[in-house]
């Protein structure tokens, strides 16, 4: 890629890679990050020039109906990382490590990002927390496997945290600090703060030379990400850092009653839907 081709919307011809992302820091660009679950809307998304696809363990809120990330396996998110990797061509598309994945050992981390880059094509893994996984980073990026991380407010640890709230107020902003510095120390090739003050994201920002991808964590981090539903307005009680885009659960609630409104009347299907 040249210098001059910007990271959104820039890269065409082939897929973008952690190496873009670099340069994308590196020329104080900022870039949007989504979530995708599924062909559609990973299409949708690519061609709209998004850089980076997450398939989030968030599937297991707005596609499984769980009431936390937790429950969610492996086998639960490989076929949806596989449909977004097939409805995609220019994003670079991460996997999310699910709970219990990747957290007893790096030979386990190993084991469960080997499944996602072989039988789904994800080009990278996002796992969650600090000190307690480096060993599972440095273990992944030697063997190949670029590493997103995913430091603040880290919901498969929400039984810990006590419910999903705002983190690295005070002193555990010098551990998240220290925490992201490690991360980077040991290969990770991005970092996710999610819920955290905007000044301590801002500082993290600057003291780092991998981009920083942020989620309620205000307007300084390198890259911004959203759960798709949420910005699209299908969530029904988003969070206050969510800014809603569009209404589409206003819009797929007067499309579907007006289907079936011209169902129950006769209207639909008209003759230029019908086969002679
Ligand atoms: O699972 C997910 O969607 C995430 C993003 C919110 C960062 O981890």
């Amino acid at each position: 890629m040249s210098s001059s081709t910007t990271l959104y919307g820039g890269v065409s011809g082939r897929r973008v890679t952690v190496r873009d992302l670099t340069g994308a820091k590196e020329r104080g660009e900022r870039w949007p990050m989504v979530t995708a679950y599924d062909a559609m809307t990973a299409r949708v998304f690519d061609q709209a020039g998004i850089p980076v696809l997450l398939v989030g363990d968030s599937a297991a809120m707005v596609v499984y109906g769980y009431d936390s990330t937790l429950p969610v396996t492996v086998d639960d998110l490989l076929p949806l990382t596989a449909a977004v990797v097939r409805g995609s061509s220019r994003a670079l598309v991460v996997a999310d490590l699910p709970f219990g994945s990747y957290q007893s050992s790096p030979q386990q981390a190993l084991e469960s990002a080997a499944r996602f880059m072989k039988e789904s094509g994800a080009h990278a893994v996002k796992l969650e927390g600090g000190r307690r996984v480096l060993p599972q980073v440095e273990a992944l990026v030697s063997a190949g496997v670029p590493v997103m991380a995913h430091l603040g407010l880290t919901p498969q640890s929400v039984n810990v945290m006590g419910g999903y709230r705002v983190q690295g107020r005070g002193q555990s902003g010098d551990e998240l600090m220290s925490d992201a510095k490690d991360l980077e120390r040991a290969g990770a090739f991005s970092v996710v703060l999610e819920c955290v003050p905007a000044d301590l994201a801002q500082r993290v920002t600057t003291s780092l030379s991998i981009p920083t991808i942020g989620i309620g964590a205000g307007a300084g981090t390198d890259a911004q990400v959203l759960v798709w539903q949420d910005l699209m307005g299908l969530t029904p009680r988003p969070a206050k850092f969510v800014k809603r885009y569009s209404d589409l659960a206003g819009e797929m609630d007067r499309a579907v009653r007006a289907f079936a409104d011209e169902v129950t009347s006769g209207a639909f299907p008209a003759p230029e839907h019908t086969y002679s």
